[in-house]
């Protein structure tokens, strides 16, 4: 059965242009920098960023893995926020590979950390004290809503991060839909930022692959320590080929995904039974809660729901997260909305 899945934007296929892109690619072996088709997409990564380099990695979680160990000494500490993607759900790989020290601070409802709560989290000088090296801004902020934080709020953070002698990295794995919601340029949403680590294999639907962007000497830095987690890669310019088609032709179409998301929104807001967030959805995630007279739980909505050709992800007992891409179209958002209305009729 083809399912309508909108578990998250990482279930995307790549289209019939990729696959045929994939199977024409020049490659060659990129830890010795010869395949052309990874340079290509290395500089593409970086330009379009408008930064000097960048890094073809196997993942988002290794990208931001590889920016915090390059940016901190063990010991050192990094303010994130409680709610990002760094700091729940990448396995603690800061602490066991780096030795580094999370300072969790809350993300408010609108996905940013607050200025006052980043500044007074800023170690002072001290024997007994870590060092705070970097800070990480999530964007889009997935977990509060896939809500963008704008280039004003991201100028204000780089500012006081420099001022007081940090870096700023953003985990960006959705910048682009973040630049398309808000109409802005993604250089100007990065431009404050001394690293950023963007995904291909999101909403850009490539089926593998992350950029690392950056300076030069950071992103050598970076390569060096690419190689030692083992994510050196050969002739990876079959996956580039894709990475490069997600940078060029994908793009711009995020807001028909974001157009259907408000679709789904709207549709799910006259079901019976359900509570759509207020303001959702932001960008190509919608979150919804049952509302409390309901009966049935969400994991036994996915259990009815799946034999109607949905794949669902449920949150927790009563909430869950719609996320639109590539392979959902008009049609699947009427048919999720009449699904949902039939289950909890
Ligand atoms: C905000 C955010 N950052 C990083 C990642 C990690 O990406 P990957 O799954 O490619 O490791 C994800 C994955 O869903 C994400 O949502």
């Amino acid at each position: 059965m083809e399912y309508i899945d909108l578990r998250s934007d990482t279930v995307t296929k790549p289209t019939p242009e990729m696959r045929e892109a994939m199977a024409e690619a020049e490659v060659g072996d990129d830890v010795y920098r010869d395949d052309p088709t990874v340079n290509r997409l290395e500089a593409l990564a970086a330009a379009m960023l408008g930064k000097e380099a960048s890094l073809f990695v196997p993942s988002g979680t290794m990208g931001n893995l590889l920016a915090l160990l390059v940016h901190c000494q063990r010991g050192d500490e990094v303010i994130v926020g409680n709610q990002s993607h760094i700091y729940l759900n990448e396995a603690g790989g800061m602490s066991a590979l780096g030795g580094i020290q999370p300072c969790a601070v809350p993300n408010q409802k609108d996905g940013t950390l607050s200025l006052d709560d980043i500044l007074a989290s800023i170690r002072s000088v001290d024997v007994h004290h870590p060092i705070t090296r970097l800070v990480c801004l999530e964007n889009t902020q997935n977990i509060c809503g896939g809500i963008p934080l704008t280039a004003q709020y991201t100028r204000q953070v780089g500012e006081l991060v420099h001022q007081n002698g940090l870096l700023l990295h953003i985990d960006g794995a959705r910048i682009f839909n973040a630049a398309v919601a808000q109409n802005v340029s993604v250089r100007e949403l990065v431009d404050p930022a001394d690293s950023v680590m963007f995904c291909l294999s999101k909403g850009l639907a490539s089926p593998i692959g992350s950029m690392l962007v950056g300076t030069d000497k950071f992103i050598m830095r970076a390569r060096h320590l690419r190689k030692m987690l083992g994510g050196g890669m050969r002739q990876v310019g079959i996956l580039a080929a894709a990475g490069i088609i997600s940078l060029e032709k994908m793009v711009n179409r995020l807001a028909d995904d974001h157009a259907r998301a408000k679709k789904l929104a709207d549709g799910l807001r006259t079901v019976k039974g359900l509570v759509v967030d207020n303001g959702s959805p932001y960008s190509n995630m919608v979150y919804l809660n049952l509302a409390d007279d309901v009966n049935i739980d969400s994991k036994q909505i996915c259990e009815k729901i799946g034999p109607m050709g949905l794949l669902l992800d449920a949150e927790n007992s009563c909430r869950f997260r719609l996320v639109t891409h590539y392979w959902i179209d008009d049609i699947a958002v009427e048919r999720t909305v009449a699904a949902f209305r039939e289950v909890l009729r």
